[in-house]
């Protein structure tokens, strides 16, 4: 199906029940901050927090995230949030490849086109598989530039979910490689 604006899509995606993931999900979420951004940042899916809220990014992660975009001087008001997968899979398990192509194909590719951000900054590994490939590995490929299917640059950095199982010098080392990543993703829009 195809829309003639992001606000129809956004409507429309509400009441998706196109996969078996929205039988446990209380419903998909949708995006936040503005379409009109530069930077959009597109993350997994939603766990218990989101699913719960309708919108991305807001729980223990989405906070973390925050405080690292703020390190690099950009709040989340001004970038495009969403996430490849919209449904909660049961007990947050990671979405498998299929599930992320099925849903994206259905969702993302079309928000994204209406979006048309200069920069993509893919979250975590299912963001970078959907993105570049499914065969990508987010500890080789984050902070590389890729061009992404449409014609959108992007870079990748570890998940913030990823930073919380993190402790001692692997935490301030990958705190370090988002804080660079983010900070070329927040130039190469300037
Ligand atoms: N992790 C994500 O990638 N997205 C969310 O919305 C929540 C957690």
């Amino acid at each position: 199906m195809t829309y003639s604006t992001h606000e129809q899509l956004e409507q429309s995606l509400l009441t998706c029940a196109a996969c078996p993931l929205r039988q446990s999900a209380i419903g998909p979420t949708s995006y936040n901050g503005s379409p009109l951004s530069p930077l959009a940042i597109v993350g997994e899916g939603p766990g218990g927090v989101e699913d719960e809220y309708g919108v991305p990014l807001v729980g223990p992660s989405g906070q973390l995230l925050d405080k690292a975009l703020a390190s690099v001087a950009i709040t989340r008001d001004r970038i495009y949030t969403t996430n490849v997968i919209k449904c909660r899979p049961k007990n947050n398990r990671t979405p498998t490849i299929e599930e992320g192509e099925f849903c994206a194909t259905a969702w993302l590719d079309q928000e994204l086109t209406f979006v048309q951000p200069k920069v993509i900054i893919a979250l975590g590994s299912v963001a970078l598989k959907y993105l570049l490939s499914p065969t990508a590995r987010i500890t080789k490929d984050r902070g590389q530039w890729f061009t992404t299917k449409y014609g959108i640059p992007a870079i990748a950095t570890y998940h913030p979910a990823y930073l919380l199982r993190l402790v001692g010098k692997d935490l301030v080392k990958a705190k370090w490689e988002v804080y660079y990543d983010l900070k070329a993703a927040v130039e190469k829009c300037q």
